[in-house]
């Protein structure tokens, strides 16, 4: 029997501290208007002392679950995308899998950063098609607030802290008008490490070292490759781009964004963005959004959602589902 990944729930959570622009331009030398100009953020959420990406975690993945009408031991398996872990280890997955009760499966972290996310479902999606599990949660959370440099303007006003999390049960996969994950497509470029990295690390400095970045040669390959990646999923499930209802993007900047969807051809009001108000998380950034417009109603059953993303690594991928 063949499986296809269906998604029953879908949860969210922000810390509550919210850091404006105005606020960094008290302390750095920036601007609001530089900011919202050249990335489209207003404001971002900062964790509180001692909240940790777990905690983020949790309380993303017990809404997804009671959304889904299940708790933590109907689960088989958690796949967290984080680059910022509790630990060095365990997995930040296992200390959500204690807090769900989740008694039985397997609960483990993967990494690849801002495409984590992508990257877990695949993960999790792979799974549930051969049967080894039934039900698995994909967690994308981080605390990027805990990498930063709070000294460098070019990297600091960028990002925020959040999670959120997605549901799949596996079910009898009835053709391509079948609900679920169609697709997913991974790609990474190790070369390209020098443009975007943390300056530490358990086997490196011993500390968890900052952020690293050179935004402008970031911002070329993404568009190039989400604009590969994008092409690669619709002609992998022979859709065209008129075909989709939402675009639901990684948040990292809305000129990206805006190009991307300019490729395609796909007007903006079918593209998702929260980054005004979330900055750019990380692994959260797609499940946050997803979140977002699920539950206000704009992403409704059966409609076709292709989400994408890159970053560090680099990294990056997309997948198409039919909600
Ligand atoms: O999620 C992972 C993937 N990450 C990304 O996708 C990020 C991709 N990159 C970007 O989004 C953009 O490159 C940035 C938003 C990071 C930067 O925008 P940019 O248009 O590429 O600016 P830039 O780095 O070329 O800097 C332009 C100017 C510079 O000044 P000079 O050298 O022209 O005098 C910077 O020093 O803006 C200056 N600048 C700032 N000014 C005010 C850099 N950061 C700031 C700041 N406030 N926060």
């Amino acid at each position: 029997m063949m499986f296809r990944s269906q998604i029953v729930g879908c949860g969210a959570y922000l810390p509550a501290r919210i850091v404006t622009n105005d606020e960094l331009a008290g302390r750095l030398d920036t601007s609001d208007e530089w900011i919202r100009q050249r990335t489209g953020i207003g404001e971002r959420r900062i964790a509180a002392d001692g909240e940790l990406t777990s905690d983020l975690a949790f309380h993303a993945a017990r809404q997804a679950l009671e959304r889904g009408g299940m708790s933590g031991n109907d689960l088989d398996l958690i796949v967290l995308a984080t680059a910022t872990p509790d630990e060095t280890f365990p997995a930040t997955a296992v200390k959500v899998q204690a807090r769900l009760g989740m008694k039985r499966g397997a609960a483990f972290d993967v990494q690849a950063v801002c495409s984590g996310f992508i990257f877990a479902l695949a993960v999790a999606d792979n799974a549930l098609r051969l049967g080894q599990a039934r039900t698995a949660l994909v967690i994308g959370a981080e605390t990027f607030s805990r990498i930063l440099d709070w000294q460098d303007r070019g990297t600091c006003v960028l990002f925020g802290d959040g999670a959120g999390a997605l549901v799949l049960n596996a079910v009898a996969d009835a053709g391509p008008t079948s609900r679920g994950i169609l697709s997913t497509h991974l790609h990474s470029d190790g070369r390209q490490h020098d443009i975007l990295y943390v300056d530490g690390g358990p086997s490196s400095t011993g500390m968890a070292g900052c952020l690293r970045m050179q935004g402008r040669e970031v911002f070329r390959q993404a568009v190039q490759h989400l604009s590969g990646v994008v092409d690669e999923a619709l002609a992998a499930n022979g859709l065209s781009p008129a075909d989709i209802d939402w675009l639901v993007p990684h948040q990292a900047n809305t000129r990206i964004i805006d190009a991307v969807g300019r490729k395609l051809g796909l007007s903006a009001d079918k593209t998702v963005v929260t980054i005004e108000r979330h900055a750019n998380t990380s692994a959260a950034s797609i499940p946050l959004a997803l979140e977002e417009a699920v539950t206000d109603g704009r992403i409704r059953p059966g409609h076709l959602v292709l989400m994408e993303a890159l970053g560090g690594g680099l990294t990056w991928g997309a997948s198409i589902a039919r909600w």
